[in-house]
C-alpha cells in the first residue's frame, strides 16, 4: 500500500510572512461538505460566527454559543488538510476578561484542532490578545465594523468616514498588531483607512469591504454562492447563484416524484433474487 505524504496545513507563521507579499485567499467554512470543497483553493477557512446568519437562521452574530463555534469549528478541522482553519470567539465568550478568553479559547484550540482563535475589538481588546498571544493561543484581530458591537455601532453601515472615528479605527488596529495578533480582518471601512493602515501594521490585513489595499481577501461563502439572498452589503461579489440551482433542483425532483419518473429501474433494488441452483436450470 502506497502511503501518499498530505500536503501540510499552511500555519500561522506562514500566514503572518505573506505580509505585503501573495495576496493571502480566505473564505468562510462551517460544515465538512463545503470546508472539504474550499481547502485547497485558499489559504485560511474562518468559521465565522455569521454562522449564526447563515447557517441558522438569526438576525445578527450574538445568539451563538461556544458549544456551536466548537461543532463547527471540528468538523471544518476534521475535513481539510491544508488551510489554516480559524474559528471566531462568539460574543460574550471573550469580553469579561483576559482569563475568560484563554478559557474559551483553549477550549476551541484543544476540541477542534483550529490553528487560531479570532475576535473582535481594538485598544479595549489589546490587554485580552496580548494574554493570549503569551500564552500560546494564535489570535486573528477584527476591526472597523465588527459586528458583535452591532447594538452599540446602531447598524451595520461602514466605518472611517469622520476623523475621530478613523482615528480610533487606526488606534485599535495598532493596538492588536502590537499586541500580538497574527493578522487582522478590517471589515467595512473606507479604501483611504484600510490602505493607511495596512501600511502602519506589520502583519497582514484581511479585506472585507476593506478595499484591495488589504494583503488579502475574506468573503462569507453563503453571500459569494448566492445561497444568503436576505441582504447584500455593497463589498460582496456574488460569485454563483447557487440558491437558485438548489431551487431548480429540488422542482425537478418534485415533478419527477409527482410524475412516477424518479426513482428509474437503476436507483431501484431488484425483487428477490433466485437461489444459484435455480438460476442454472
Ligand atoms: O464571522 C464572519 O464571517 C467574519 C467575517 C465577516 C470576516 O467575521
Amino acid at each position: 500500500m502506497s502511503v501518499q505524504a498530505r500536503p501540510k496545513r499552511l500555519s500561522v507563521t506562514q500566514v503572518q510572512a505573506r505580509k505585503g507579499g501573495d495576496k493571502l485567499v480566505c473564505l468562510t467554512a462551517y460544515t465538512a461538505s463545503v470546508a472539504r470543497q474550499l481547502d485547497s483553493e485558499v489559504d485560511l477557512l474562518l468559521v465565522g460566527d455569521s454562522l449564526a446568519m447563515t447557517v441558522y437562521g438569526f438576525d445578527s452574530t450574538l445568539p451563538v454559543s461556544l458549544d456551536m463555534m466548537i461543532a463547527h469549528g471540528a468538523a471544518v478541522v476534521r475535513s481539510t488538510g491544508h488551510a489554516l482553519i480559524t474559528v471566531d470567539l462568539p460574543f460574550g465568550s471573550y469580553q469579561e476578561s483576559p482569563e475568560q478568553a484563554f478559557r474559551a479559547a483553549a477550549r476551541v484550540l484543544a476540541e477542534t484542532g483550529c490553528g487560531a482563535v479570532k475576535l473582535e475589538g481594538g485598544e479595549e481588546m489589546a490587554e485580552t490578545v496580548l494574554f493570549l498571544t503569551r500564552r500560546g493561543v494564535p489570535v486573528m484581530g477584527h476591526v472597523g465594523l465588527t459586528p458583535q458591537a452591532v447594538n452599540a455601532l446602531g447598524g451595520y453601515r461602514s466605518r472611517g468616514h469622520g476623523q475621530a472615528e478613523r482615528d480610533k479605527i487606526m488606534r485599535d488596529g495598532i493596538a492588536i498588531a502590537e499586541a500580538g495578533a497574527f493578522s487582522m480582518v478590517i471589515e467595512g471601512t473606507a479604501e483611504s483607512l484600510a490602505r493607511e493602515l495596512t501600511a502602519a501594521v506589520a502583519v497582514p490585513t484581511i479585506g472585507i469591504g476593506g478595499s484591495p489595499a488589504c494583503d488579502g481577501q475574506i468573503l462569507v461563502i453563503d453571500d459569494m454562492l448566492g445561497l444568503f439572498t436576505e441582504f447584500t452589503p455593497k463589498f460582496v461579489k456574488r460569485y454563483r447563484q447557487l440558491g437558485d440551482e438548489i431551487r431548480a433542483a429540488a422542482r425537478e425532483y418534485a415533478e419527477e416524484v409527482r410524475d412516477g419518473r424518479f426513482p428509474a429501474p437503476e436507483h431501484t433494488y431488484a425483487g428477490p433474487r433466485r437461489p444459484k441452483s435455480a438460476a442454472a436450470e
